[in-house]
């Protein structure tokens, strides 16, 4: 038996239930995993309150550290005893112990901490796609990043400023700005104030950027588009605030503008396409990025985390210990 949280319909937070769920032995191609810390994620809001429809009573949540229990047969990969974090597959992160298949595990080197892991299997896999396979960044380019004191943005700002790029960031608070700045955001823009696209405008000169990723969706939908220089990409990879609208190709035209929704599903449909972002993202934290785990909740207490990721109170990564 492991304890999870599960839910039996979806919701508010409210409808999260700590209870006891029987695990039992992997089946072929699976392993059972004890699990040591699991990270918080925007996803696992939209898994909660019923934007991704699922069967149900289900546990949620989509990533964690642990160590191997147990094998079922054909398992090569991994072996019993091993550190591993994974990203994706079914939801049922947060439990104690879970089934999971052996492929899409991600073996832990040594010197990534099982609260690094957590806190970043699925942010920082993301900014490792985000950055290399869907926009790569070259030195010397100006983006703009939403949401940049948070998860994905804290990790975001450190890996652009090693590339050499120039990072607007836009973020709800003074607080957040600083948090940002200290991250490697050279212009923090309060948007909660401020019309983010007149400041990109200024900083860039009216010439706009080349890129902006955007993990806040509804929004900021329009300021972006407008943000964007001539032939740009806007890199719709969230919705914070909401989904952003339907795409008139008319709004594209005038600047020849690209827009793409990518996910982490496809980018970790493989193992290959797994560990490559994966080795990435180990290297950048061994070169000094750091995974702010700046909250951290007992699972049973999964509500509270919930609320405060969306009432936008938390910055860096949040994980729960089990
Ligand atoms: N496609 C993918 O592969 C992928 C993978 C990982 C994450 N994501 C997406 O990336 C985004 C960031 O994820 P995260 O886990 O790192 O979260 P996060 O950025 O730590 O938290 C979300 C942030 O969004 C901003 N926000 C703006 N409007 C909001 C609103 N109306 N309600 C709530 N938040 C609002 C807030 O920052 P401010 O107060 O500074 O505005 C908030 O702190 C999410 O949209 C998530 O779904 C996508």
């Amino acid at each position: 038996m492991a304890d999870a949280i599960t839910i039996h319909e979806q919701g508010g937070p409210e409808v999260m239930r700590y209870e006891e769920v029987s695990v039992g032995a992997p089946g072929p191609g699976e392993v059972r995993l004890r699990q040591t810390c699991i990270g918080l994620n925007y996803i696992d809001v939209y898994q909660r309150a019923g934007v991704y429809k699922f069967d149900l009573p289900a546990c949620i949540g989509m990533e964690a550290a642990g160590v191997v229990e147990a094998v079922g047969d054909g398992v090569e990969v991994v072996k019993v005893g091993d550190r591993v974090g994974y990203v994706m597959g079914a939801p049922g992160a947060y439990a104690t112990e879970r089934i999971y298949p052996a492929e899409r595990l991600i073996p832990l080197p040594d010197d990534i901490g099982d609260e690094q892991a957590a806190g970043s299997m699925l942010k920082g896999l993301t900014v490792s796609y985000l950055l290399r396979r869907t926009f790569p960044v070259q030195a010397g380019q100006t983006v703009l990043l939403h949401a940049a004191a948070g998860g994905v943005g804290t990790i975001a700002c450190q890996w652009l400023k090693r590339l050499g790029a120039t990072v607007i960031g836009t973020v709800g608070s003074d607080e957040k700005a600083e948090i940002a700045r200290a991250h490697g955001c050279d212009h923090p823009i309060v948007y909660t104030r401020e019309d983010f696209r007149a400041r990109v405008m200024e900083i860039t000169g009216g010439e706009g950027v080349p890129v902006v990723y955007d993990g806040v969706g509804a929004a900021v939908f329009e300021g972006s588009l407008g943000a964007l220089a001539r032939f740009g990409t806007l890199v719709h990879f969230g919705a914070a605030s909401g989904p952003a609208p339907a795409v008139d190709p008319k709004l594209l035209a005038p600047k020849a503008l690209y827009f793409t929704r990518p996910g982490l599903a496809p980018h970790t449909a493989t193992r290959e396409l797994t560990l490559d972002i994966a080795d990435a993202l180990f290297q950048k934290i061994r070169e000094g990025v750091k995974i702010e785990i700046n909250q951290s909740y007992d699972l049973k207490d999964a509500a509270e985390a919930h609320r405060a990721l969306e009432a936008r109170e938390t910055t860096g990564s949040t994980i729960f210990r089990v």
